[in-house]
């Protein structure tokens, strides 16, 4: 069943995303970071954040952002020190994550569809819980959402590496638009028509 995500289930969403997203950037920053931007995303009006929940076990979650650029300068205007004491620790250890940090502030110029706002962001489903259907269902909900805001078009980038989300990206219909470096990796960049995208 997909609910909306509460302040409870953000342990939990944080345990799904730093385990099975090992060559993400903001698990290079630590839990603390990522439960500062989960956090924050959930208090935000530009964000939509839903889980999956079986029981009492919650298996996936997805976050995305009707307008994410204005979603993340809200983030680092409001949490900057936070997240700047979060960091810290990491980037003493790995210095190179200062020009990682650094390249963080040039994403949005670096990617095309300067004028596509809406976009998702963070999605993880629990190893046991794969291939069910789990994240085309939390897709189509945020999809049917964006739909009710009047939202026309959305994107999503991911790492060219990874086929499983590639797949079913381009499974669902999205386009891709581009592939761009990013953080040291080939990355992709799709976009969808909310009326377009496949069931
Ligand atoms: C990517 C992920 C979210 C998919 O979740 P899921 O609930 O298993 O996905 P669904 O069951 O809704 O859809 C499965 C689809 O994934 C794709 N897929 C699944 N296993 C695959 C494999 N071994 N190879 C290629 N594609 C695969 C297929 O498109 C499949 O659809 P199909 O069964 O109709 O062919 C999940 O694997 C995950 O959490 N991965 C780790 C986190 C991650 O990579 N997040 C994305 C960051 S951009």
């Amino acid at each position: 069943m997909i609910r909306l995500m509460t302040q409870k289930d953000i342990s939990a969403a944080i345990d799904l995303y730093a385990n099975h997203m090992f060559d993400s950037f903001f698990n290079d920053l630590g839990q603390g970071f990522l439960r500062v931007i989960f956090e924050s995303a959930l208090a935000s009006k530009y964000a939509r954040c839903y889980v999956w929940e079986e029981g009492s076990f919650m298996p996936g979650f997805i976050i995305s952002a009707t307008d994410s650029r204005a979603l993340f300068r809200e983030i680092f205007w409001k949490k900057a020190f936070l997240l700047l004491i979060q960091a810290a620790l990491f980037v003493i250890k790995k210095p190179s994550l200062c020009l990682k940090i650094l390249e963080s502030f040039f994403y949005f110029r670096r990617t095309k569809l300067e004028d596509v706002k809406a976009e998702f962001l963070f999605i993880s489903i629990d190893p046991a819980y794969r291939n069910r259907g789990i994240s085309k269902e939390l897709i189509a909900k945020t999809l049917a959402e964006f739909s009710e805001r009047g939202i026309s078009r959305t994107k999503v980038t991911s790492k060219k590496d990874n086929h499983i989300v590639n797949n079913l990206l381009r499974s669902l219909g999205f386009n891709l638009i581009d592939s761009f470096e990013f953080h040291g990796k080939e990355n992709l960049l799709y976009e969808v028509r909310v009326s377009h995208a496949k069931e």
